[in-house]
């Protein structure tokens, strides 16, 4: 199902008693933040957000501000016009199924296909709502006067038509030691400069001044990498950034998806509708023309990178200043009745968890394909997106629970997981109480565990090296024969299910 709009999709939500409004002003200095990690920290992921008055140094933005509104697993299904997230990934996994790939290389390259199999191809259309407002930084600045009393946010007339600058949306300051403020769903695109290939990922963006950010893009992500061959070859990096539209845009941006697949594919055959493109007004980059907000600009590889950070980050520290390229905006465009999406990161769980929960849930029927032995997998809260991983298996010989781990090390984003656990199909890798008894029970640590080495996650502080570290996988499944156990495993406590239900029915 496919939104016209961030706005048509918190309405839903609303319909839906998933939305809560704030009213009165809040201020986007922190307290967005305490509110925002409230209402996360419910049971569940508590409501999605939508603060109608937040304000910018005390002033009331033009713009209201929504947060959470993918923070739950019923607000991820139903931004995905699904009735469950297990629903779209065997929807998505039929469809991959239908022509069993060879490889993992065939794997991926069918999941282009099967994105062309419901022509979710991207359509170029000449005007969008994004650019209903624009504004070029060519054109003399803005005038400074403080803005009027927000209008109320379904009031259109109500709208007061000056252009903004990066100074006074209701960009956060997320948490007390951040070094300033910081776009925190952005979605950014740019493009391969040898291929042409697009890419569009999420990485946070620190404001250095009204027309100048960082651009946090990690090491070892896509748009780092064209970035380093603009670099070589010296030529200005067309970026874009758009902020909100239908939020499967946001989703896609954040999904691992394989280098040179674009993002616009995934997004139209969820959506089941093709996403629709304009032409950005000062660069040749196309983006959504549903989008709230868009940033265009460049990266001039000509200076120097600059400081960006400290940031509080989704490791549950502050991730420490780093160089980062910069971007400039050559103009802004939005919509006349823009809504600014947010979202705050910090110690678990918070919106990102859902996130990065929907994207393993869709995308585990691909990676069964390579991994037949694979049952599930699972990223608990606790780690944080990929420092631990939990993995069960159907073990049929033996070493084959350490055959997974150096799969999965080699995987795309799993190359980041700090720790993987692996289990029987038997044991529910949802439930870290029932992991943690087998990994205790089940492995005798010098046998069982496996040291290793590669690419780290650049915010994980705990590495000696930044982007460079250790990792350790846990065999925690029954040993075979051939497995180093000569003795026999002992059966596991259990009670027959006739038993079960008598006393369940005589105590009901
Ligand atoms: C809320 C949120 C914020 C994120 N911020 C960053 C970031 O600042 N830098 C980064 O490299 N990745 C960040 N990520 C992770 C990337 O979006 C993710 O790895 C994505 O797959 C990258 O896209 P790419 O593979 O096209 O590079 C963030 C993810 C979420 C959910």
């Amino acid at each position: 199902m496919a939104f016209d709009s961030l706005r048509d999709f918190l309405g839903h939500l609303e319909a839906a008693g998933e939305l809560r409004r704030l009213t009165q002003p809040v201020a986007s200095e922190l307290e967005i933040t305490e509110l925002a990690d409230r209402e996360m920290k419910k049971p569940g992921g508590g409501q999605a957000l939508l603060v109608e008055k937040p304000t910018v140094n005390g002033q009331i933005s033009p713009f209201p501000l929504a947060i959470n509104a993918l923070g739950s697993y019923r607000r991820m299904a139903l931004s995905l016009g699904a009735p469950s997230i297990e629903e779209a990934a065997a929807a998505l996994g039929a469809l991959v199924k239908a022509k069993p790939p060879a490889s993992f290389k065939e794997a991926l390259q069918l999941l282009g296909t099967a994105f062309d199999l419901r022509h979710a191809r991207p359509k170029r259309v000449k005007d969008g709502a994004c650019q209903e407002v624009i504004h070029h930084f060519d054109a003399p600045p803005p005038r400074t006067t403080p803005w009027p009393p927000a209008p109320d946010w379904r009031t259109p007339a109500a709208f007061d038509p000056r252009p903004p600058t990066l100074l006074n949306l209701p960009i956060q300051q997320c948490w007390p030691l951040d070094g300033g403020r910081f776009l925190t769903l952005p979605c950014v695109v740019t493009r391969d400069p040898d291929t042409g290939a697009r890419n569009v990922g999420m990485y946070r963006m620190q404001v250095y001044d009204e027309r100048t950010t960082g651009l946090h893009w990690q090491l070892q992500k896509v748009a780092a990498r064209h970035g380093r061959r603009y670099y070589e070859t010296g030529t200005r990096m067309p970026v874009a950034v758009f902020l909100g539209g239908d939020p499967v845009y946001t989703f896609c941006a954040t999904a691992p998806l394989p280098d040179g697949l674009d993002e616009f594919l995934l997004a139209g055959y969820l959506r089941q509708k093709s996403a629709e493109l304009v032409r950005c007004q000062t660069c040749d980059l196309e983006v959504p023309a549903d989008a709230d907000f868009v940033l265009e600009g460049y990266v001039d590889p000509a200076e120097p990178l600059r400081e960006e950070g400290p940031f509080g980050d989704h490791t549950g520290f502050y991730s420490l200043p780093d160089r980062y390229p910069v971007f400039h905006l050559t103009a802004i465009t939005h919509r006349q009745r823009a809504i600014y999406p947010a979202t705050i990161v910090g110690p678990p769980p918070m919106e990102d968890y859902y996130i990065g929960s929907a994207s393993v849930k869709l995308f585990l029927p691909i990676l069964k394909m390579t991994f037949p032995e694979l049952v599930d997998l699972a990223l608990p809260a606790e780690g944080v997106f990929h420092n631990l991983v939990f993995v069960s298996i159907k073990k049929t010989y033996p070493m084959q629970a350490f055959k997974i781990m150096h799969g999965l090390w080699g995987m795309g984003q799993m190359m980041f997981a700090k720790y993987i656990v692996v289990v029987d199909d038997d044991v529910d890798v949802h439930n870290s109480r029932e992991v943690l008894f087998h990994l205790c029970a089940n492995t005798d640590p010098q046998r069982d565990a496996l040291f290793t080495k590669g690419p780290a996650d650049v915010l994980d502080h705990a590495t000696p090296v930044l982007g460079v570290g250790s990792k350790m996988g846990m065999d925690a499944t029954r040993k075979l024969p051939g497995e180093g156990h000569p003795r026999d495993w002992p059966p596991l406590i259990q009670m027959p299910e006739a038993v079960r239900q008598k006393i369940r029915s005589m105590l009901a």
